[in-house]
């Protein structure tokens, strides 16, 4: 039967041979494919590898460092961080068209990446974190499509580099093996499905750095009393977004004007349906009482109780 050990022998054996002494590129996300196919790649070649991670400001709050601390600090690899922040906003202001906002975010995530990689000079090979189900997905087979749904980027077609993608044969569950025997940590192989757009398309409407805060910020509030009431595991996707307008509240005794925070989680095998999950109410509660106190702008939150269809899982 498949094992991950002997994958990742036959895995390292072919990648060394194929690579020879020449150096290979990958982009990486954080997401569980791409930390896959870097460390897959890692271990066979070592520091012919560089990695490139572009932090383009639409990120959770501490995925940045985090996948610094796995990548750079504990697996010791080649990992060129990318600050693109600003260069994301300028581009998305007064943007608000949903389409738009993606198209602008996937255009620009492939120019930071191929700026990055001139700055690197000559690479032969880029590894990518195709899956199986990617390939019967796309119809096509061929090395040079990409779904930009399910990627942080399109494929830069001009660089002209041969694409390396161990993970081609794989289905998600044996992905997750392989990263577990690499000595990948829990909190990658695990994540939750996170978009390429991240909190660009959770932000409704223009995205501002206020209201990237507002999100990151609520986000992480969730996430952490998700984890604390145990549940991450069984609920498959979780995240807050802002809804672009104000509603009245009272604190102390004044009024307020300020943002409303809606909370969505569902439960899903695939994402193509999903079915809006029984957070117990002292949870949400929880949840509720934390974002309006903790996070600034914020007097209100809801919870989307609608599934998938007719409702789609991101609200934008
Ligand atoms: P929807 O909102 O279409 O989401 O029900 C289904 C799954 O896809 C993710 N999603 C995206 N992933 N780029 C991505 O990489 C995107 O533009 C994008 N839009 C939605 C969503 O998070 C959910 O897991």
């Amino acid at each position: 039967g498949w094992t991950a050990e002997s994958f990742i022998e036959d895995a390292v054996k072919e990648i060394r041979e194929r690579v020879g002494e020449k150096k290979v590129l990958c982009a990486l996300s954080g997401g569980v494919d791409s930390s896959v196919t870097a460390a897959l790649i890692h271990r066979a070649v070592g520091d012919q590898l560089t990695c490139v991670f572009v932090d383009h400001g639409l990120l959770r709050k501490g995925e940045a460092e985090s996948v610094m601390r796995t990548f750079r600090d504990h697996f010791r690899m080649n990992v060129v961080q990318v600050d693109a922040r600003e260069r994301f906003l300028s581009k998305l202001a007064g943007v608000t068209d949903p389409e738009q906002k993606r198209k602008i975010i996937g255009n620009e995530f492939i120019r930071v990446f191929e700026e990055e990689a001139e700055k690197l000079g000559e690479h032969h090979f880029l590894g990518q974190g195709t899956l199986y189900t990617d390939i019967i997905e796309s119809g096509t087979a061929t090395a040079q499509t990409i779904k930009s749904h399910h990627n942080v980027g399109g494929l830069p077609e001009e660089m002209k580099m041969e694409l390396i993608e161990p993970l081609k044969t794989l289905f998600k569950d044996e992905v997750r093996r392989v990263g577990e025997e690499l000595g990948l940590p829990r909190e990658i192989i695990w994540r939750q499905p996170f978009p390429g757009p991240g909190l660009g398309i959770r932000v409704i409407g223009e995205v501002t750095e206020e209201k990237l805060a507002i999100v990151r910020e609520s986000d992480a509030i969730l996430r952490e009393e998700i984890a604390r009431a145990g549940l991450d595991r069984e609920i498959w996707q979780y995240f807050t977004v802002l809804p672009d307008f104000r509603s009245v509240g009272v604190m102390g005794d004044a009024r307020t004007y300020a943002y409303t925070v809606g909370i969505r989680a569902v439960t899903s095998v695939d994402g193509m349906t999903a079915d809006w999950a029984r957070i117990p109410y002292d949870v949400l509660e929880r949840i509720a009482n934390r974002i309006v106190g903790e996070v600034e702008g914020v007097n209100r939150v809801v919870y989307d109780i609608t599934s998938k269809p007719p409702a789609t899982i991101e609200w934008e």
